[in-house]
């Protein structure tokens, strides 16, 4: 859009609704990512040129000379069925058992956290999230003018004792609260994961206040090291099957420019969403999903997940070492087993975003951690991406970042 300012002639005619839409810092970040002067560890951005491009073309080329015409024509509100049964396959290598009628495909995932926000958030309602949590659920969740109680996460995740002494002062003053969102492995932003025993009691907590858990898990099958922990979905399947709605995403997995992500719902709740859908998009692109079905449908997906695995856990360890050998003494950093994040704490005295601008100018971006808090906190917190830049630049960019945190303190330390 352009920086030109104007006066807008319209705005009388907005609804309250956009006093609540927020730029995600993410978003404006991004610009600065394209730039390749810059080091970036701003956007999540995946290592899409490791993907195979000649096989991509022939999936292409294989979708249009097979039932072209269907394929570009408009499909189901539900999503195109052949590419869920592969949708099947993928969650079954997270260890959930479901089927093609339990599925409902989304414009990405940040699609399906809207159509959820949309059919569960009242203005005024009440969301639980972990904190800090990703932005753009954030977003979404106050864009239909939600209340956010956010609750702490430490290395294993969400704060159980408090999310429990939360829900019982809720439960008291007789609020519902509509949903818990949780990012269980790896979180977007703070990298960390949810333990096994924590899934199990946010589970039954969630039963015992009748309260659905939204499960988002775009980056569950990116583990660099570890066993896999069963998804709280999982867990909920053993059972009744009735509390944790499942969304995931093709955006860490294929590439986020198939724009496709998917929802797991009990019955009921689908087809709201699919009405959800219907008056949003009609249906999910027809064609990208046609695409996904033949990637999904060579085996040679599997060995593409192996091969991003190899590549971001490289840049894992390489941001985590520089940070070791620069930062050690003067801050804290998360240490993730998988995902594309590291959260970073500053000394309380300093604000990652007033760093941020001598950081862009000594070419390197990252994001404040403000943004990943429904009131602005975190102001002495980043989240710094790894899966973006190749290990030579995060080197050179986490030891430039490093410089300037030490001149901050020095300074700082000079006017005490
Ligand atoms: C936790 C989480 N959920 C949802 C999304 C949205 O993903 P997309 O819309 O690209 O599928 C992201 C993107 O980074 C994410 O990190």
């Amino acid at each position: 859009m352009s920086k030109k300012i104007t006066f807008d002639y319209w705005a009388d005619l907005y609804s309250n609704r956009t006093e609540f839409m927020f730029s995600s810092e993410i978003r404006d970040l991004l610009a600065l990512s394209a730039r390749p002067d810059i080091i970036s560890f701003a956007g999540g951005l995946p290592e899409v040129r490791a993907q195979n491009f000649q096989k991509l073309e022939k999936y292409v080329k294989r979708t249009l000379k097979s039932d072209g015409d269907i394929n570009i024509q408009y499909g189901c509100s539900d999503g195109y069925y052949p590419f869920k049964t592969k949708l099947i396959d993928v969650m079954r290598l997270e260890g959930i058992e479901t089927v093609e009628e339990d599925i409902i495909t989304t414009t990405g995932g940040q699609q399906a956290l809207d159509l959820l926000a949309k059919i569960f958030i009242n203005p005024g309602d009440t969301v639980i999230t972990e904190s800090p949590a990703y932005t753009g659920a954030l977003n979404s969740f106050k864009s239909y003018e939600a209340k956010i109680i956010d609750i702490p996460v430490d290395e294993n995740g969400i704060d159980i004792s408090i999310l429990e002494k939360k829900l019982k002062e809720l439960e008291k003053k007789k609020i519902q609260i509509k949903f818990i969102y949780l990012v269980p492995n790896f979180s977007n932003p703070s990298g960390v994961t949810l333990s096994f025993d924590r899934r199990k009691k946010v589970l039954e907590l969630a039963k015992k206040h009748r309260i659905i858990i939204l499960e988002d898990n775009p980056y569950g099958m990116l583990r660099y090291e570890g066993k896999p922990i069963p998804t709280i979905k999982e867990l909920d399947i053993r059972g009744d099957n009735r509390n944790v709605i499942y969304l995931s995403t093709l955006s860490k997995l294929l590439a986020p420019g198939f724009r496709i992500g998917w929802i797991v719902a009990p019955h009921p709740i689908l087809e709201k969403i699919s009405l959800g859908v219907q008056s949003t998009i009609l249906c999910v692109s027809t064609f990208t999903q046609r695409i996904a079905y033949e990637y999904f449908s060579d085996p040679s997906w599997v060995d593409n997940i192996k091969r991003f695995k190899g590549i971001y856990s490289k840049r894992r360890d390489i941001m985590l070492k520089t940070l070791k050998g620069n930062l050690s003494s003067i801050a804290s950093w998360s240490k993730p087993k998988g995902g594309f994040f590291i959260w970073l704490k500053l000394p309380d005295y300093l604000s990652t975003k007033e760093i941020l601008a001598d950081a862009v100018r000594n070419k390197v971006a990252y994001v404040p951690g403000s943004g990943f808090y429904p009131d602005e906190r975190g102001l002495n917190e980043a989240r710094l991406a790894f899966c973006t830049e190749n290990t030579e630049r995060i080197e050179k960019g986490i030891k430039i970042l490093s410089k300037i945190v030490k001149e901050k303190i020095k300074l700082y330390k000079s006017f005490k």
